[in-house]
């Protein structure tokens, strides 16, 4: 069976359908959800957070993703695959961006690209677009912007929610097939989402836009300690393989594993 396509995803916001999109940084974690039928998903450069240690995106490198998303590639066969773009890949124009994610399409073999950024991007967007590669934009929160941005809300007050108008608009004239809202406040995400055409996934960003994406890792609580507003714990990973590996631990100190039923004579 075939993967999906970014042009199913045009289709299901037609339809007035939502769909989920979760993070995934390695092959067997991304069979689990491509298995469990999620039909989109992100190689984020949340991997710097959540998988590589840092304290930010922004130390993430082009080659990590790519390594990355190749994984994430092979390990699934029916989702639809996006690579982040990372910090310092894109930013210098519109020619960096493509050399950039043609590393992403050619040697990870992910489908399309996320890059954050609205009007700013706008020339990196359509340039990639035109080349034939799929754009997913993310505008509202830009975590790559940490140092001149911060983490707070995008989008409060008439001027702010009229810029997120407009790198909306500008996103989808460039050509993008969708566009992540982060952290920005429910009415605005819902008004951008009934302005533009393409689909909105929300993070952070209230229930009335088309899709919705978590961090896999904060999702399924395997991220330690405390978790933004807007995350649902759907699962309590952390503790299951905390209990798990101090189980093995005990059963190695007390001898109690292996037994005759673990050796081979
Ligand atoms: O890197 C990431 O996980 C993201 C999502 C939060 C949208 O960009
Ligand atoms: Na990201």
């Amino acid at each position: 069976s075939r993967r999906v396509s970014v042009r199913d995803i045009g289709l299901a916001k037609e339809r007035g359908e939502k769909w989920p999109m979760l993070t995934a940084y390695d092959a067997m974690t991304a069979s689990v959800f491509d298995e469990a039928g999620i039909p989109v998903m992100l190689v984020g450069d949340s991997a710097g957070n959540c998988h590589l240690g840092y304290d930010t995106t922004v130390p993430v490198t082009l080659d990590q993703m790519v390594l990355l998303s190749a994984a994430v590639v092979r390990g699934t066969s029916r989702a639809l695959i996006v690579g982040d773009l990372p910090f310092g890949s894109y930013q210098e124009g519109p020619t960096q961006a493509l050399r950039s994610a043609m590393r992403l399409v050619k040697e990870a073999g992910v489908t399309a690209v996320k890059l954050e950024g609205g009007e700013r991007s706008h020339a990196q967007i359509k340039l990639l677009v035109d080349a034939g590669i799929p754009v997913m934009a993310h505008i509202g929160l830009t975590p790559q912007s940490v140092n001149t941005q911060g983490y707070r809300v995008q989008g409060r007050g008439e001027e702010a929610a009229q810029q997120l108008l407009r790198d909306a608009k500008a996103v989808q004239d460039a050509g993008a097939f969708a566009v992540v809202l982060e952290l920005v406040p429910a009415e605005l995400a819902a008004e951008v989402t009934r302005v533009l055409q393409i689909p909105t996934v929300g993070i952070g960003a209230g229930a009335g836009t088309d899709a919705q994406v978590l961090v896999w890792t904060d999702a399924l609580g395997l991220t330690g300690g405390r978790m933004p507003r807007f995350v649902k714990k759907y699962a309590e990973l952390r503790g299951v393989m905390s209990d798990a590996a101090k189980a093995f631990a005990e059963d190695v100190i007390g001898g109690t594993f292996p037994q005759e039923e673990h050796s081979v004579h």
